[in-house]
């Protein structure tokens, strides 16, 4: 076991879509401390240029290393997508994303070897998913999409009624011909959303959530590089945020199926 396998495990979003990936990391490996940075001054991420994401993701990782964290998770999908190299360049801990896990999680699920990808338009131009699906399966299809509505909706609580349906209905009109099996939420936002995007996505399309799929990724590499903390470690989830901690509280329990009881704003501008 390394020494510094008692510390926490970073997590960093642009805002609360993260939480659904701690959601996921703390079900699967629920002996482990986490620090989650919700990036609120700055988000939305998804609309930004990948210059300008990296230049924020910098930031909040070096913030997050002031807190001693041991392994980074990207849990924003835009993020992972645009600025896992500087990240890593930059850091001396293992630095997880969301889209790889996501990639190969659909490669097992896809029969066929049409894969769908939804997310941000900043996740969709970058063509990371499409780049990681077409390398783990040469010759396999992808269709992507950006879906930008679904984040103000899930953020609003609409997960289910009519304008999440006709807002979905329009979204995946592509995906619904029958030669996709398989469509990854590539947005940290959508699996909120997934009932409705099941049923509009059509039967037979399998999702895939990069949220599940991340959280397996880290109990991986944890224990395989000896990192996985001991069970007499005290257990600590600490929420830091960059601006608004009240509706970050509010909207976050939603996200993470319990509640936030603090979160703590920081300025990162001068970390
Ligand atoms: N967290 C972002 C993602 O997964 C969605 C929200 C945003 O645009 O910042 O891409």
């Amino acid at each position: 076991m390394r020494p510094d396998s008692h510390r926490p495990i970073g997590v960093f979003d642009s805002g609360v879509g993260g939480l659904t990936v701690l959601k996921a990391l703390t079900r699967r490996l629920p002996a482990e401390s986490t620090v989650y940075l919700g990036d609120t001054a700055r988000v939305p991420y998804g609309t930004k240029s990948g210059a300008v994401v990296t230049r924020y993701s910098l930031k909040n990782a070096e913030f997050l290393r002031t807190e001693g964290v041991k392994l980074l998770v990207v849990a924003c999908n835009t993020a992972s997508a645009v600025a896992l190299p500087a990240l890593r360049a930059h850091l001396d801990i293992p630095v997880v994303g969301v889209i790889e896990p996501g990639a190969e999680a659909a490669v097992r699920a896809s029969r066929g070897g049409v894969v769908g990808v939804i997310g941000t338009p900043g996740t969709i131009r970058s063509g990371a998913y499409q780049q990681a699906l077409e390398g783990l399966r040469p010759g396999g299809r992808v269709l992507a999409r950006a879906c930008p509505l679904f984040v103000p909706l899930a953020e609003e609580g609409w997960l289910g009624g009519d304008v999440p349906r006709l807002v979905a209905r329009e979204y995946l009109a592509p995906f619904r011909g029958g030669e996709v099996d398989t469509l990854v939420l590539g947005c940290t936002h959508y699996p909120l959303l997934s009932e409705v995007i099941a049923e509009e996505a059509g039967s037979g399309i399998r999702l895939v959530d990069s949220a599940e799929a991340t959280a397996d990724a880290v109990a991986q590499l944890l224990e395989a590089q000896g990192m996985l903390a001991p069970v007499s470690a005290e257990l600590r989830h600490a929420f830091f945020v960059t601006d608004v901690p009240e509706r970050f509280a509010e909207v976050g329990a939603r996200f993470l199926g319990r509640p936030i009881e603090r979160a703590e704003q920081i300025d990162i501008t001068y970390v």
